[in-house]
């Protein structure tokens, strides 16, 4: 990727930084993560210290003050060395201390942005319910103001990094005949009285991050935690996606460059009919299949970062990017097993780890069928 898209000295030594650290500490562990659904404490805590957990958001607020593009290549290495790391780095980033740092008042950035973006505590973000995922404005959890408190009640539904997490994002329904219109978003703590957490959803893939229900019983909130206005909450949830997105194309590339490393590798050590089968035309065209699409990949997740970074509008290259990204991670890594064979199926190799990891991508953070709805309309309305 060198100087790449007029990547900066400061971003390529961004991206030599995050790729050592992933060799070093991601890499070697991710298997055992997964393999005991441990939640990578010591590695998200080295994180926050390397500026990580909060890349984009000022210095003032806690973070970095890097740019979109820093955050797409340093998550894209994270995701490499381990893809459960990503995503518990691209939640906290994009979904939690994004919007508070754009729609929270001085209260709440002193109080839940400082400590989250630092990376010494770690958010999280519901916005879907057990009946509610892709039609996000039909949200059930109920927000009734009571003086200067608000009272809520509702489960929400595969929230990222819950378990872990010292605060979440909550959107509620403050007034259900406006529908999506009456819609705000809240500040939580965890724990606060009235807040539940549900079970640990078993997954297919990145089990090292943590995915529960929060079930919310007469959780009674004052208004200082609302997060920007009343009736906000819905454009609040579709732009904090529309950031969320570009990570999760950036966390579906490194799963990808995981897989397509260890493929090119494999492909010159392994020998069949007396020849390394690296040699054989039917894998090379593998081998450039999948480097053609993880490239393209990378060139819209970086396209979508810099419309960003220019402050232009971004909604329709994000979904492009997630979608892209993320259905090439799904073929990538069924070509790499297809390389290995059967050695590709087994857990002594990382193969099949790559192969259930990649496959959220395809559902998380909006599914391919709404990435394409987005795209089209966006289109449709000249965008
Ligand atoms: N930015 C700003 N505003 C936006 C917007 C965007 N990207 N998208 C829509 N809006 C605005 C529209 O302009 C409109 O406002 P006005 O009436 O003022 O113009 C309003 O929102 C409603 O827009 P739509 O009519 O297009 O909304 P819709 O109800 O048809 O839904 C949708 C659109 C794109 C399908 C949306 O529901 C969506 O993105 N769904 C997927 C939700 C999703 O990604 N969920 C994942 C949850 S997070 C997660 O995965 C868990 C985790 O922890 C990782």
């Amino acid at each position: 990727m060198k100087n790449l898209f007029g990547l900066s000295n400061a971003h390529l030594m961004l991206k030599k930084t995050c790729s050592n650290f992933a060799n070093k500490e991601l890499t070697v562990n991710a298997s055992i993560f997964d393999k005991e659904h441990k939640y990578p404490k010591d590695q998200i805590k080295k994180m926050g210290s390397l500026g990580l957990m909060g890349i984009f958001i000022p210095e003032k607020e806690g973070g970095c003050g890097l740019d979109a593009i820093s955050y797409v290549i340093a998550l894209e290495e994270i995701s490499r060395g381990c893809a459960s790391c990503g995503v518990i780095m691209s939640v906290n980033n994009s979904l939690y201390c994004e919007p508070i740092s754009k729609f929270g008042s001085l209260y709440l950035k002193e109080r839940f942005l400082y400590s989250f973006a630092n990376g010494n505590n770690l958010g999280c973000f519901a916005l879907s319910e057990p009946g509610n995922g892709s039609d996000a404005a039909a949200i059930s959890t109920k927000a009734i103001k009571d003086e200067d408190f608000y009272v809520l009640n509702g489960t929400k539904a595969w929230v990222t990094n819950a378990y872990e997490a010292n605060a979440v994002i909550v959107f509620a329904s403050t007034n259900s005949e406006l529908g999506y219109k009456g819609v705000s978003a809240f500040v939580v703590p965890i724990p606060h009285k009235g807040v539940f957490l549900g079970k640990k959803e078993i997954k297919l893939g990145i089990k090292a991050s943590s995915t529960c229900n929060i079930i919310l019983e007469d959780c009674r909130l004052h208004k200082k935690h609302l997060l920007g206005k009343e009736g906000q909450g819905f454009k609040i949830a579709m732009t904090t996606l529309d950031s969320g997105r570009i990570g999760i194309a950036a966390q579906a590339l490194g799963i990808s460059q995981a897989a397509f490393n260890e493929s090119v590798l494999y492909a010159k050590r392994r020998t069949a009919f007396n020849r390394p089968i690296a040699k054989f035309q039917l894998i090379k065209h593998k081998i450039s299949d999948m480097a053609l699409r993880i490239e393209s990949s990378r060139l819209l997740a970086l396209k979508s970062a810099l419309l960003k970074d220019n402050k232009s509008k971004f909604t329709k290259e994000a979904a492009m990017a997630k979608l892209s990204a993320s259905e090439t991670s799904a073929f990538v890594t069924h070509q790499a097993i297809q390389i290995f064979g059967g050695n590709g199926y087994i857990v002594e190799f990382p193969l099949e780890r790559h192969f259930r990891d990649a496959r959220v991508t395809e559902i998380y953070e909006g599914t391919s069928e709404i990435q394409r709805l987005v795209i089209a309309d966006n289109i449709l309305k000249g965008v």
